[in-house]
C-alpha cells in the first residue's frame, strides 16, 4: 500500500522563463520540490531518472510541443499524472490531450488556488494529502481607490510604470516600490511564502497595468487615441446605462463594484483603440436598444465570470469586451431581420442570413489593427451551445471558446428577459432562469448555477433591459 505524501516531486516544463519561475515558486511555497526544464526534449532526457509524482507542462513550446511530450510520457512513465497548461488557442489540442489521458488543464493565467486544485484532482487523495495549516490570506477590505493584482501575475525584471503597495492588514497599505524600480523574484517568492497573495496599485494606474500586461502577451498595439470629448461622452452614457441595470442596494455590493470596475476598465481600454471604438460606436449609434443589449450582456457575463471564481483581470477584460462586441456582425445584416424579435417568424432565407452574424462579426474583429487574443473566436462562438444545438457550426463543448459559453448564456438570458418583459413586470428573472433550465444541456451547469445564485433572493432587480 502506498502512503500519501504531504509534498510532491514535480517536474515543470515551460519555455517562458519568467512564467516558469513564478510557477515554480508558487509550487515551492506549498512545500513541493520542483525540477524545471525549458523544453520538452530536456525533460524527456531525465524522465527515466527522476523520482516524479507529477508533471506540469506547457502545450505551446518550440521544438517538441506539450502533446508530443505527453505521448512520450505515456510510453515511458504512464503512471505519472500530467497537467497541461493551455491557452485559449489550444482548444483542439486540449481534446487530443484529454484522450491521451492528461489528468488536468490549467488556462493561463491561473492563480495559486486553481493550481492547487488541479494538483489535488490530478494526483488523487490516495497519493497526496497536503498538510492542513495554510498561511493566512492578507487582503485589503473596503478600499475602492486601490486595485488588487494577484501576486502570481506579477512579472519581475521590468521597471515599474507605477508604484506598488502591499496590504499589511485589512486596512493598512504600505508602498513597497516606486515608479521606475523593480521587485526582484526572490522577494516576491518570500511574500508568497508569507501568504501574501496580492499587490495593490492605485486606481489611476490600472489602465497602464492592463496595457503593460496585454503588451506582455503581445496582443495590444495602441493606435491613435480617441478624441477626449467623444470618449468621455461614450463612457458616461455607457456607465450610466450599466448603473441602470440594477438597483445597487439589492446586489452583493462587492460583486457589483468589482463587476462595474471591470466594465469601466474595458470601456477605457476600448476608448484607446481608435478602430475598435469607432466600430462599436457605428454599431450602436442608430440603435439605442443594441447599446443597452451589448452593455447588459457584458455586465451579466462579467457577473457570471466573477461568480464562478474567475479573478484574472485580463480574462475579465476579455469577458467584458466579448459582451460589447458579440453582435458586431449584426451591422451587416438587413435591419428588418435584426428588428424581428421572434426569429422563428423569419423566412428560411432570412434566418440563414441572420445565422451568419457571428462569422461576419469574427471577420470584423480580425480586421482590427489589434485585439486581445481570442476576441474573434468569442464573437464567432457566441451562438454555439455545448450540446451542439447552436449555430453557425454546431460546435460542442470542447470547441467553444470558454468565454463564449458565458457570453452565450448571458445573451440568451437577455433575449428571454425581453420576451417575458412584455407580459410580466415582476419576478421576471426567476421566469427567465426557469426557461433556461428547460434546456439544461445547452449551457455549462456551473454557469447556470452561477446565474441562479446571482438572482437568488431577488437580490438583483433588472430594469430597462432590451
Ligand atoms: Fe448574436
Ligand atoms: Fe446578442
Amino acid at each position: 500500500m502506498t502512503t500519501a505524501k504531504s509534498h510532491l516531486d514535480i517536474l515543470v516544463v515551460e519555455d517562458n522563463q519568467s512564467f516558469c519561475e513564478i510557477l515554480s515558486y508558487g509550487l515551492r511555497a506549498k512545500g513541493h520540490s520542483v525540477t524545471s526544464y525549458p523544453n520538452a526534449k530536456a525533460a524527456c532526457d531525465h524522465l527515466g531518472q527522476e523520482n516524479i509524482d507529477l508533471i506540469i507542462s506547457d502545450i505551446k513550446m518550440p521544438g517538441m510541443n506539450g502533446i508530443e511530450f505527453l505521448h512520450r510520457v505515456r510510453r515511458s512513465r504512464p503512471e505519472i499524472p500530467v497537467i497541461l497548461i493551455t491557452g485559449f488557442s489550444n482548444i483542439i489540442e486540449i481534446q487530443e490531450a484529454y484522450e491521451l489521458g492528461a489528468k488536468g488543464f490549467l488556462s493561463k493565467p491561473f492563480n495559486n488556488e486553481q493550481l492547487h486544485e488541479a494538483i489535488m484532482n490530478s494526483v488523487g487523495a490516495d497519493r497526496y494529502q497536503p498538510t492542513q495549516e495554510q498561511a493566512p490570506r492578507k487582503t485589503l477590505k473596503d478600499r475602492t481607490d486601490f486595485f488588487a493584482i494577484p501576486i502570481e501575475n506579477f512579472i519581475s525584471g521590468k521597471k515599474l510604470l507605477f508604484p506598488i503597495y502591499l496590504a499589511l492588514s485589512e486596512s493598512k497599505l504600505v508602498k513597497v516600490a516606486n515608479r521606475g524600480e523593480d521587485i526582484p523574484t526572490d522577494q516576491i517568492e518570500r511574500l508568497g511564502q508569507k501568504g501574501i497573495l496580492e499587490f495593490y496599485i492605485e486606481n489611476i494606474d490600472v489602465q497602464s497595468y492592463f496595457n503593460a500586461n496585454l503588451k506582455i502577451t503581445g496582443s495590444l498595439s495602441k493606435t491613435k487615441a480617441i478624441c477626449h470629448k467623444r470618449k468621455i461622452k461614450f463612457l458616461n452614457t455607457s456607465i450610466k446605462q450599466i448603473q441602470d441595470f440594477t438597483i445597487r442596494k439589492d446586489l452583493d455590493p462587492d460583486l457589483y463594484s468589482v463587476t462595474q470596475k471591470s466594465l469601466e476598465h474595458a470601456l477605457n481600454y476600448l476608448a484607446q483603440t481608435q478602430d475598435g471604438f469607432s466600430m462599436l460606436e457605428d454599431l450602436i449609434k442608430d440603435c439605442e436598444s443594441l447599446q443597452s443589449h451589448t452593455l447588459f450582456v457584458s455586465f451579466l457575463s462579467t457577473l457570471i465570470a466573477k461568480q464562478i471564481g474567475w479573478t484574472s483581470p485580463q480574462r475579465l477584460l476579455l469577458v467584458a469586451l466579448g459582451g460589447f462586441f458579440h453582435d458586431i456582425g449584426l451591422a451587416e445584416i438587413p435591419e428588418e431581420i435584426c428588428k424581428q424579435q421572434d426569429k422563428n417568424l423569419l423566412s428560411l432565407q432570412d434566418y440563414k442570413d441572420y445565422q451568419q452574424h457571428p462569422l461576419l462579426g469574427e471577420k470584423n474583429i480580425q480586421k482590427l489593427n489589434s485585439y486581445p487574443e481570442g476576441l474573434d473566436q468569442i464573437v464567432a462562438h457566441h451562438h454555439e451551445r455545448i450540446d451542439g444545438s447552436g449555430f453557425p457550426h454546431g460546435y460542442g463543448r470542447v470547441k467553444i471558446h470558454p468565454v463564449a459559453k458565458i457570453i452565450g448564456l448571458a445573451d440568451e438570458f437577455a433575449h428571454i428577459l425581453n420576451e417575458k418583459k412584455k407580459a410580466q413586470k415582476s419576478g421576471i428573472s426567476k421566469l427567465v432562469i426557469e426557461e433556461l433550465q428547460r434546456s439544461p444541456t445547452s449551457f455549462e451547469h456551473e454557469h447556470l448555477d452561477a446565474l441562479v445564485h446571482l438572482f437568488d433572493k431577488k437580490r438583483v432587480v433588472l430594469k430597462n433591459v432590451i
